[in-house]
């Protein structure tokens, strides 16, 4: 197997290069004046199991769109198989008709890449699983949860509190429960479809005195992490931290949530930042190596 690392994700597929002790073709790319992308493979992919790694956060529609171009030069010069790795995976919240009129986003998305070469989808803790059923091809999610509870661990924090902001996130805090030793828990979030505000309750939880962990797939305008953290501030907890896979952090969202009394935020690097402190590299090579 070769690594492409792509233009989004150019340190974290040279680390999984490094971990896995597979080649690496580099990407020669730029953006035109008027916008339009270009890539192209320094190197030769011809007989090989080729992995893009490309996260698609910001500039989403570009970096979609490097991904497929870079697919279709894997296969117009040889390669055999591509996977596409994307970290964070965008789209994946449209995974069907909510309101009259729309499109299933990731699905026009899974066409796309059907038809420029990929051949296999790997992603990290996508929205929803059902999203990957659209995929005319194996797409696989893989979880860095444990991974993010582990740092909590290492940095000396035992038994906190895993907290899931809703329900259907209840998994990530199970899995990070596991890891940390501690109690589970989740809040109610209710969502208007139309104007896309939440509205967060909480039945009683057992978090006075407790350092918690609110957990979550993705950190967007950050409104989510804030109104669970006052919920938690108000049951009483000690200590309220964050951790999601990816932080996209729109606009002041960390202001806002560290203005909310959180400790710290902690993401993986499927979306590069400051506050980037986990990265996927070593979860990711372990994925490309039992292909292998
Ligand atoms: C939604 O269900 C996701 O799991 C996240 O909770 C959501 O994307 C967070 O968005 P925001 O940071 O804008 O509240």
């Amino acid at each position: 197997m070769k690594v492409i690392p792509g233009p989004a994700s150019v340190e974290l597929g040279e680390k999984i290069c490094e971990l896995t002790g597979f080649g690496k073709v580099s990407v020669a790319s730029r953006v035109f004046p008027d916008g339009e992308s270009y890539v192209r493979l320094e190197g030769k992919v011809h007989g090989e199991h080729v992995a893009i790694v490309q996260t698609t956060c910001a500039p989403q529609d570009t970096r979609l769109l490097q991904l497929a171009f870079l697919a279709n030069a894997a296969k117009r010069n040889g390669a055999t198989k591509v996977t596409a790795v994307t970290p964070y995976l965008a789209y994946a919240r449209q995974d069907k008709i909510f309101l009259e009129g729309e499109t299933i986003s990731v699905e026009a998305l899974a066409a796309m890449f059907k038809a420029a070469g990929v051949d296999q989808l790997i992603t990290v803790n996508v929205h929803s699983e059902p999203a990957l059923t659209k995929f005319p091809f194996p797409a696989k999610t893989i979880s860095a949860i444990p991974l993010l509870a582990q740092y909590f661990v290492q940095k000396g924090i035992k038994k906190a509190f895993a907290l899931s902001p809703d329900k259907g996130a209840m998994y990530i805090a199970l899995q990070a429960q596991s890891v940390l030793g501690g109690e589970v828990g989740h809040l109610e979030k209710q969502r208007d479809r139309y104007t896309g505000q939440t509205t967060q309750t909480a039945a009683h939880l057992n978090v006075k005195g407790q350092t918690v962990i609110i957990l979550d797939d993705i950190i967007s305008t950050g409104g989510t992490i804030v109104g669970a953290a006052k919920i938690l501030r108000e049951q009483g907890a000690s200590q309220v931290y964050t951790a999601c896979v990816h932080g996209l952090l729109i606009g002041d969202a960390e202001k806002r949530i560290l203005d909310a009394g959180v400790e710290e935020i902690i993401s993986t690097d499927s979306v590069p930042s400051k506050n980037s402190k986990v990265s996927l590299a070593p979860l990711i090579a372990q994925e490309l190596k039992a292909q292998v």
